[in-house]
């Protein structure tokens, strides 16, 4: 990147990092059971309330026993169930119907990413009906009170239940963006890992390796806190602890605990810390492709890190000796090929691919430019990179 604009973009990475201690950020208040759930609504006199999730969810009927305990609390729940991965504005427009139309006073955002930024952005709507969610696009731009919502995960990885951001694709120009705005932070989360226990390993590998890469991305960033370094350490060792055997004995209750604790802190620290090139990237390919936010995640990490070099070995040392994969001795540079090497043999072990097959010479550089929208000049990542640079990333990842 030429020296202009790189100074322009670090320009506005160190003002936003100056304003952090005068931003209204929060976490949500954490909730453990399902009556927990049903006192909050009564104590705010909620009678109706509208549960956005997925087809798969509702096929495994997951959220039934917290229906069950709304019902007998006299608590009405409309369930939207049509969110598809990657969520599109016509899923948000459809579940605002609903709230509307059945007199909904409060969203229960039920589900993995796609299922929690959905129901944020009905939210969203519901505060700002005159604006639509292409006009909330980018940042601070979701205003006015949000109706009251409580995230329940079902997967370990976004970390949605504490962000700020909801993740949105606009289904006809394939076109993926974040929204950013305080109101999107939900005031109430669920963790509940009983219902993560029945995650397909799959699943269960890739949105683990979307926490991960959370985490390492707020942690290499410029735009750190001592509070979010310790939540991004923190949640490596335990993805690094917790993960493979999540993927191998789901019903391990003490891993998916910890996976749910990991996608949390990992959460933590992006939000005020932000992401990095890897996720500008993963968009690109989720609007275009469809493909799923933590596989693109897994497979991009390791390439960007060794494009990173120097600039992220540093940090990358501290995090593998945190981690206990190296020991605090050796040359930093060492550490880090250690570090990238150990995420590469995670994926391997856990079938996942190393390259990204659906990618089309045709559209590197339009997937580049979408890219560069998204990370310049906003995320404070350790080198700063052009259209150019992120374009031979697409290619190393490309079959
Ligand atoms: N808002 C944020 O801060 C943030 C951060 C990272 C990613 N995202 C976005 O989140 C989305 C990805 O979310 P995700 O990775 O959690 O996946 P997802 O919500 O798309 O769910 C993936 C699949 O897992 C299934 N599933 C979910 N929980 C299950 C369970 N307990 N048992 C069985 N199946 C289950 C779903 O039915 C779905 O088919 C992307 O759109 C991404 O961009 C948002
Ligand atoms: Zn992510």
């Amino acid at each position: 990147m030429n020296i202009f604009k790189k100074f322009y973009c670090r320009s506005f990475q160190t003002m936003f990092k100056l304003m952090l201690p005068f931003m209204p950020y929060r976490e949500p208040k954490i909730l453990n059971t399902n009556d927990e759930v049903s006192k909050l609504f009564l104590t705010n006199g909620i009678k109706c309330v509208l549960l956005v999730t997925d087809g798969g969810i509702s096929k495994l009927g997951l959220y039934n026993t917290l229906v069950e305990n709304l019902q007998n609390n006299n608590i009405k729940c409309e369930i939207y169930d049509k969110t598809v991965p990657n969520p599109t504005i016509d899923n948000i427009e459809e579940a605002l119907q609903l709230y509307k139309d059945k007199d909904c006073q409060a969203i229960i955002a039920f589900g993995g990413g796609s299922s929690m930024d959905c129901a944020k952005m009905v939210g969203a709507r519901v505060a700002n009906p005159k604006k639509s969610v292409e006009q909330m696009r980018g940042l601070l731009k979701v205003k006015g009170k949000m109706p009251l919502l409580v995230a329940v995960p079902t997967t370990a990885g976004t970390g949605s239940e504490t962000t700020l951001a909801a993740v949105i694709t606009n289904a006809e120009t394939k076109d993926k963006y974040a929204i950013n705005a305080f109101p999107l932070i939900p005031k109430y989360a669920l963790l509940d890992e009983n219902l993560t226990l029945g995650l397909p390993p799959h699943i269960t590998s890739t949105t683990g390796m979307d926490a991960l890469t959370h985490a390492v991305e707020a942690y290499i960033g410029h735009s750190t806190t001592p509070k979010t370094r310790k939540c991004a350490l923190e949640a490596s060792k335990l993805i690094f602890e917790n993960l493979e055997t999540a993927y191998v004995h789901g019903d391990n209750k003490e891993a998916r605990k910890n996976m749910l604790r990991a996608a949390y802190l990992a959460g933590v620290a992006f939000t005020k810390s932000y992401v990095g090139y890897v996720h500008a990237i993963a968009h690109s390919l989720g609007g275009e492709y469809r493909v799923p936010h933590g596989l693109a995640n897994a497979v991009i990490l390791p390439y960007m890190l060794k494009a990173y070099g120097k600039s992220a070995e540093g940090k990358l040392k501290k995090m593998a000796v945190y981690c206990g994969i190296v020991d605090k001795n050796i040359d930093k540079h060492l550490a880090a090929q250690k570090f990238i090497a150990q995420i590469e043999k995670m994926n391997k072990k856990m079938d996942i691919p190393n390259k990204i097959p659906e990618i089309r010479e045709e559209d590197v550089l339009k997937l580049a430019k979408h890219a560069d929208k998204e990370g310049n000049p906003l995320y404070p990542v350790p080198k700063e990179m052009n259209v150019k640079e992120l374009e031979n990333i697409y290619r190393q990842i490309m079959k």
